[in-house]
């Protein structure tokens, strides 16, 4: 019988007094954090460790230091089991997200994979098989959030605050930017940030809940119509939601609307496969394991892989 958990041990509170992630806590943090959380995992399935079929593990793309402590760990642990290590791609992995909840998805499906590093369009041909559509050229859509609600003085992480106070504020207060709309399925959101603080500048009796809400329907607007476009261009069946961003309440109200209208089947993992997690990393960890075998002990972690 499987037995699953999804334990997820969040930083979030030791990076927010630095407005942002510090990559040697964050690495420390791992350091610390990892043994509790796999103890709590077996638990919470209620397994002992000789139930264990395999260990998986990200190994890039991320932060190095973060990265390192978590494949070095995976692999003692699957050595010490006797059981096969295998390395997962955290694109990947937040692309299987997506199978968790719906496993039978058709192919092919258009994902926006929206997060904290990546804004990408992938067409899933198949199990393994991506292509990708486009991505930003600059600032990642999660990041725009970040940075926005810093300068806003929302803290970190910005998604979710923006999220919560744009639901105060009139979106259509103030007609942001939309780069690249138009044209291609590339992003640019570096240009929207700066109107932002250009905004505030110009403006100091701007409400901060209606700058919030036109900023965050400027990005919507952008990821949602391009999605769209993505799926119209490449025969899609379906069109899916992935990464931290895509927790955004407006950005999945959306892109449900968008998807009826183009008769597309519109999937949208739960707000907990959405943010970074383990289940993910187990789903394509399987799927590889499945298809590749275990993973060699001496390959590394790779802080800039790419999609598969
Ligand atoms: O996928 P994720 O958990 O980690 C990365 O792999 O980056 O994504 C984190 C990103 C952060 O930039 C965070 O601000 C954003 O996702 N985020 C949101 C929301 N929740 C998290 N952005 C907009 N609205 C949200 N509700
Ligand atoms: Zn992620």
């Amino acid at each position: 019988m499987l037995r699953h958990s999804s334990v997820v041990s969040s930083q979030v509170e030791l990076h927010a007094r630095f407005g942002g992630v510090v990559p040697e806590i964050a690495s420390r943090a791992h350091v610390e954090l990892l043994t509790p959380v796999v103890a709590r995992a077996l638990v919470e399935a209620g397994i002992s460790d000789d139930h264990v079929d395999a260990v998986g593990a990200t190994v890039g793309p991320g932060l190095v230091g973060a990265l390192l402590v978590g494949v070095s760990a995976a692999k003692a642990l699957a050595l010490v089991w006797d059981v096969p290590f295998i390395a997962v791609n955290h694109l990947e992995a937040h692309l299987y997200a997506c199978f968790l909840e719906e496993p039978g998805i058709e192919l092919p499906l258009v994902v926006l994979l929206v997060s904290g590093g990546h804004t990408m369009l992938v067409l899933m041909e198949g199990h393994g098989r991506y292509r990708l559509l486009g991505s930003t050229i600059d600032d990642a859509a999660g990041e725009a959030f970040d940075k926005v609600a810093r300068y806003l003085g929302l803290g970190y992480p910005g998604g979710p605050a923006i999220d919560r106070l744009a639901g105060e504020g009139d979106s259509s207060a103030i007609a942001f930017p939309r780069a690249m709309r138009n044209e291609g399925l590339d992003f640019s959101f570096s240009g929207l940030k700066t109107a932002v603080v250009n905004e505030v500048r110009k403006h100091h009796d701007a409400v901060t809940a209606d700058v919030a809400a036109s900023f965050q329907e400027a990005v919507v607007d952008v990821l949602v119509t391009k999605a769209r476009r993505a799926a119209r261009e490449h025969g899609a069946k379906g069109l899916c939601l992935a990464g931290g961003v895509a927790a955004n309440s407006q950005l999945r109200e959306r892109f449900l609307d968008a998807c009826v209208e183009d008769g597309l089947h519109g999937f949208l993992p739960s707000r907990a496969m959405c943010t970074d997690n383990a289940a993910m990393v187990a789903a394509a960890g399987l799927w590889r394991l499945r298809h590749d075998g275990p993973t060699p002990l001496d390959a590394g972690a790779d802080p800039n892989l790419g999609l598969p």
